[in-house]
């Protein structure tokens, strides 16, 4: 049975959904949607299945519509032939005793002409981010993009709506707002990005407007405990001008105030990947979930650098509810068996993190005994 008697290992309640375990395997962009309609394939499915022992799956980041495109092979959820796609990857987990959320996504200005016909780019101001895009052609600067109106932002929410309705018919068993790193919404957030003089610029419930627009037409289509969301609050790399301000903290305190009323299934904060000393973000640096923790009512979910050790510590102290993991899932498909059975890690190969087809995808093997 090995050592089930770790916090990460332990049944939990989601809402109406039962996790076999308090171990998430975080969203993971792998690039093998290889075909021109972006629909998911036979192999995404294996790849998965193979990590169904997660108490719940995070699916990649998944465009919401075609102007959401900013990365080579990333799958969306705006046509029939993906929803298709999705219907094969969440029967095969379901099929393996899996749960497994959709990521919803949009790159707003961090984009490129390349991947949008030839059009700009657009987002809450006229102003590069200041980012790459992975272009067909390899990484490109990004650009000056346009400044959507506020129809195109209504469509925008609107969208994200159909690809809730859209993961609903996929067979998911809920949504993740991709809140996250240098996206569409957090080009909302920054004072850096975002000038808008309008409903959706200025003040801070302005900018965070467009969250609660996306939240709320989302909540029409999926009751809130299926609805995740994801913040990296202090992202310093590959953000380009979006780095963390005077205002992130006051920002973050008075979305998380707000969202606390929502009953979600969990808000999931990514840690700091960067020493925060000297940043206007410092005084996280030693008690960074805690700090969330105090200004969030609702479930927690802890992510980047855990380890087996570090994750069963947050939950032990009540810090988080879930831990969610990424890289680590990449060579390690049985990551629960792993810690169930304190097996040695293996590790995974950077290269082909998103690109290679079935190389470094779906051929990581389980721990020796524990093939899955
Ligand atoms: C290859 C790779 C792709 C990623 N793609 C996404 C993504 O599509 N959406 C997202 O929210 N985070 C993405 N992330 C970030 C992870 O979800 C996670 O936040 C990060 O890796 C930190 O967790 P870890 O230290 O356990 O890996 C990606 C990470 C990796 C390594």
């Amino acid at each position: 049975m090995g050592n089930t008697a770790q916090p990460l290992l332990e049944e939990y309640q989601l809402g109406d959904l039962t996790l076999k375990n308090r171990v998430v395997m975080a969203s993971m962009t792998r690039g093998r949607a290889t075909n021109a309609g972006l629909a998911p394939t036979p192999l995404m499915a294996e790849y998965y299945a193979q990590r169904a022992s997660a108490g719940l799956i995070l699916s990649e980041g998944t465009w919401v519509n075609p102007k959401s495109i900013g990365f080579i092979n990333v799958p969306g959820i705006y046509t029939r032939e993906q929803v298709e796609g999705w219907k094969m990857v969440t029967r095969a987990v379901h099929d393996k005793g899996g749960l497994i959320f959709s990521q919803l996504g949009h790159i707003g200005t961090a984009s490129h002409p390349d991947h949008l016909n030839g059009e700009l780019p657009a987002g809450p101001s006229a102003i590069n981010p200041q980012t790459k895009s992975f272009t067909p052609q390899g990484l490109k600067d990004t650009l000056t993009p346009r400044e959507l109106t506020v129809a195109e932002i209504k469509q925008t929410v609107q969208d994200y709506k159909k690809a809730a309705k859209n993961a609903r018919e996929a067979g998911f068993d809920g949504v993740e707002v991709h809140a996250h790193a240098g996206m569409l919404i957090q080009q909302f957030l920054s004072p850096a990005t975002n000038r808008r003089r309008d409903e959706y610029g200025g003040s801070m419930e302005n900018r965070a407007r467009i969250v609660f627009e996306i939240l709320n037409a989302i909540l029409e289509v999926w009751g809130s405990t299926r609805v995740g969301i994801k913040f990296n609050p202090v992202a310093i790399s590959n953000v380009g001008i979006m780095t963390p301000d005077e205002e992130t903290i006051p920002m973050f305190q008075y979305m998380l105030k707000k969202l606390s009323g929502y009953n979600l299934a969990y808000l999931q904060i990514e840690g700091p990947a960067e020493d925060l000393t000297g940043t206007p973000v410092a005084v996280l640096q030693d008690n960074y979930f805690s700090h969330f923790r105090r200004h969030y009512s609702g479930r927690l979910m802890a992510n980047l650098g855990f380890t087996q050790e570090s994750g069963n510590a947050i939950l032990k102290e009540g810090t988080a509810d879930l831990v969610s993991f990424g890289a680590p899932f990449i060579a390690n498909p049985d990551l629960v068996e792993r810690f169930r059975y304190s097996l040695p890690l293996s590790e995974s190969n950077r290269d082909t993190y998103y690109t290679g087809g079935e190389n470094g995808y779906t051929d990581y093997p389980g721990a020796e005994g524990f093939y899955i």
